[in-house]
Order: structure tokens, then C-alpha cells, then sequence
């Protein structure tokens, strides 16, 4: 392995969204979904010779970077995109908003699976949609969509779905005849389908792949947008720059149009970034894929030889493991487990009381002492009963 994931960045102190929030207090962060992993070194060396250049005006999406987005979706996913499919877009969650705004009208409906990452239930508020939310149906501790739920709950003026593929935070990787049934469902109820696809560069099974949603055919491309950037898989969240890649036109307008003086251009740093990954990035991140899929097993191993009663479900993909405490019969488990120092994400903004996220994209020495300090909580509080 060349890159160094073992070594821990100082992140404190630098406006870090996950550090700060427990700035003066010992909370390891395993909340937020970014790495404390160094972005790799060609992001590094694309962007400071691009600061060096010294002018920073409004910026446009150069053709390399279409052809970059466009190779890059043929090479890892199989699909020839057109140069006109693609948005540029400063983040995933705007082009959720927006999709929103696009593609339905305020007295229509918008289906989401739960748990979900919490923009997928308040994009639609923001609109002021109503959210039709369907549990993922848990089948021997594997998340699956329910379809005969989503049917009993889908209504004429239904007009979108939001799936999220891979799945945060279950870390589900849908297989092409789940996505097959979706397009059935969605085709029989007219449904248009956002997808969001942030997480597709993480799949951590061999024997899985990621499927894109404009990869299912023609049929797909009629009712389909997908989701995607470089943000997670490189870590550089912060540089802001997403892409939509929308095969029909007339979806392409709406779209376009809802944004329109809404949403601002990618910063010229962000379009740097993306295209040094897309075009250079790919051993950097087989060597990340091992490595999370190391903390992934790590964590199986120590939470079943130490504390049997979190249960976890198996995480396909994604750096995030959704936890399952229950059994602990604790009130608040995200604020008892902060105060032994392990800052988590509390399943209950994912649609899931009493849960837990964990994020494991971070050094093992790290790893180690959160689950450390996971089980002296647990010990001391069997102890006390
Ligand atoms: C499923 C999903 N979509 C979107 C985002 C955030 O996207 P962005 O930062 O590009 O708005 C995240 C971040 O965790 C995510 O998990």
C-alpha cells in the first residue's frame, strides 16, 4: 500500500465540520460522513498548481472535465454518457432539492425509503411536498425495499422517488434486479427517479457492483436522473463539486429551469479536484477500498467478541456502519456513548430511533480507541446493572 491512511491528520482548529462540533471536549468523531484521510496527492498537486495561477473568476466545466465525467462513468460503470447528459452542480444535496422543485408540484408526493440520510425527507419539506416514507424491509439483518409496502403506499399524486444507491446508512448495494423491479414499480406509477449515486465509488464486496441508474437501458433514461461526485470517495467534500447526469431532454429542462438563479456555478477548486480524480485518482482508491474494507471487518470482529449486544448489519459499501444497540435498553444512545467520548450519529435522524452510525473512514489507531472506549462504556454500565 502507498498512501498512508494509518497516519492521523490534526483536523482540529481547521473549521472542521466533524472536529469541531466537540471542540475542548475528548469526543473522537465518527459522526459526519468525511474522511480524516489527506485527499490524494494528485487532487494535492492539481490543486496547488492551479493556486499558483493566482486568478480565481467565474469558472466553466472545461472539456476535459466532460470528457474526464464521461470516461469515467464509461470505464467503472459501462455507460456511454453524452457531453449534453451532464450538470455540473456545487453539491449532491442542492440537486436533491432541486429535483425536488423540478419534478414535482406542492399538493404532490415524493417516495423515500427509511432510514435514509435525513436530506431525503427534508428536501421534499423544503418544497413543501409531502414525504411518502417507506421502511426498507429487514430480511435475516439485510436490508431489502419492500415492494409491496411501497405499493400499498404509493398515490396518484406520487411523482417521484428518491433512492439512494449505494444506501446511506445501511450500506446496501442494489442489485441489478432490485433496481429492475424499482423501474417496474416506478414505470406502473409514473415515477420519476432521482438517484442518488454518491456512494457508488465505495463498494467494498467483490462480489458486488454498482449499478447506475441510466446502466438499466432506454426505459431508465426516459424517467431517470443520477447523482454523483467525487466528494466522498476522494474526500474532499469541501471543494463542492457534483455532477447530474440526465439522459432526456425534457427531464434536462426542468431540471435546468428549477435551478436557475438558485443554484451558483462549482467553484474553480472543486473542477480541479474532481477532474485530477476522475483522470488519476483510481489506484489511490483501490488502495482506500481495502483499507475500509479492513476497518469494516475490524469492527465485526471487535463488536462481536466484545459487545455482542450491538448488533451490525453487514455494510456493502459506504464507509458507514449502521449500528443496532437496542439490546443495551439505553435511553439516548448517541448522547450515552458521546459522554464515554465517541462522537456518533443517532439513527433517529435517519428515520430509525435508537440506532447508530458509526463512520470507520478514518486510521485504525483511531478505530481502535473509539471502540476501546465503546466497550469500557458498556462493561461499566453492565456492571452498574
Ligand atoms: C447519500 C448522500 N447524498 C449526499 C451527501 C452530501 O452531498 P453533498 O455534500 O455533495 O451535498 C451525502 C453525505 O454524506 C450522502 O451520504
Amino acid at each position: 500500500m502507498h498512501s498512508d491512511f494509518d497516519s492521523q491528520v490534526d483536523r482540529k482548529g481547521t473549521g472542521s465540520l466533524k472536529w469541531d462540533r466537540f471542540a475542548g471536549r475528548d469526543v473522537l468523531p465518527f459522526w459526519v460522513a468525511d474522511m480524516d484521510f489527506k485527499a490524494p496527492q494528485v487532487v494535492i498537486n492539481a490543486l496547488q498548481k492551479r493556486v499558483e495561477h493566482g486568478v480565481f473568476g467565474y469558472t466553466i466545466p472545461s472539456e476535459s472535465l466532460f470528457q474526464a465525467a464521461q470516461n469515467y462513468q464509461d470505464t467503472h460503470y459501462g455507460v456511454q454518457v453524452e457531453k449534453d447528459w451532464l450538470i455540473w452542480f456545487p453539491g449532491v444535496v442542492p440537486a436533491l432539492n432541486v429535483a425536488c422543485r423540478a419534478f414535482t408540484e406542492e399538493d404532490e408526493s415524493i417516495m423515500v425509503l427509511s432510514p435514509n440520510y435525513p436530506p431525503f425527507f427534508s428536501a421534499p419539506a423544503n418544497m413543501q411536498r409531502k414525504v411518502i416514507s417507506v421502511s426498507l424491509k429487514d430480511v435475516s439483518g439485510r436490508y431489502e425495499m419492500d415492494f409491496e409496502a411501497m405499493e400499498a403506499a404509493v398515490t396518484p399524486k406520487t411523482k417521484l422517488f428518491l433512492l439512494c444507491n449505494p444506501q446511506n446508512p445501511v450500506g446496501r448495494v442494489y442489485s441489478r434486479k432490485e433496481l429492475e423491479q424499482l423501474l417496474d414499480f416506478c414505470e406502473r406509477h409514473d415515477l420519476i427517479i432521482c438517484s442518488d449515486e454518491i456512494h457508488c465509488d465505495l463498494v467494498l464486496d467483490a462480489d458486488k457492483e454498482h449499478i447506475t441508474i441510466t446502466a438499466l437501458g432506454e426505459r431508465a433514461r426516459k424517467r431517470s436522473l443520477a447523482l454523483m461526485a467525487p466528494s466522498k470517495t476522494y474526500n474532499i467534500p469541501g471543494l463542492c463539486c457534483a455532477f447530474v447526469t440526465i439522459p432526456d431532454r425534457g427531464l434536462r429542462i426542468r431540471f435546468e429551469k428549477a435551478r436557475a438563479g438558485l443554484v451558483s456555478e462549482v467553484n474553480a477548486l472543486g473542477y480541479i479536484a474532481c477532474q485530477a480524480v476522475m483522470e488519476e485518482g483510481e489506484s489511490w482508491r483501490r488502495e482506500l477500498i481495502e483499507y475500509l474494507r479492513a476497518n469494516r471487518d475490524y469492527i465485526v470482529d471487535f463488536l462481536k467478541k466484545h459487545i455482542p449486544q450491538i448488533k451490525i448489519n453487514h455494510v456493502e459499501a459506504t464507509y458507514l456502519a449502521w449500528m443496532d444497540p437496542r439490546e443495551l435498553g439505553l435511553d439516548n444512545a448517541k448522547m450515552f456513548f458521546e459522554q464515554a467520548g465517541v462522537g456518533l450519529s443517532d439513527g433517529a435522524d435517519y428515520g430509525l430511533k435508537g440506532f447508530l452510525r458509526f463512520n470507520f473512514g478514518c486510521p485504525r489507531a483511531m478505530l481502535e480507541e473509539g471502540l476501546m472506549r465503546m466497550k469500557r462504556a458498556v462493561d461499566l454500565l453492565e456492571q452498574k446493572h
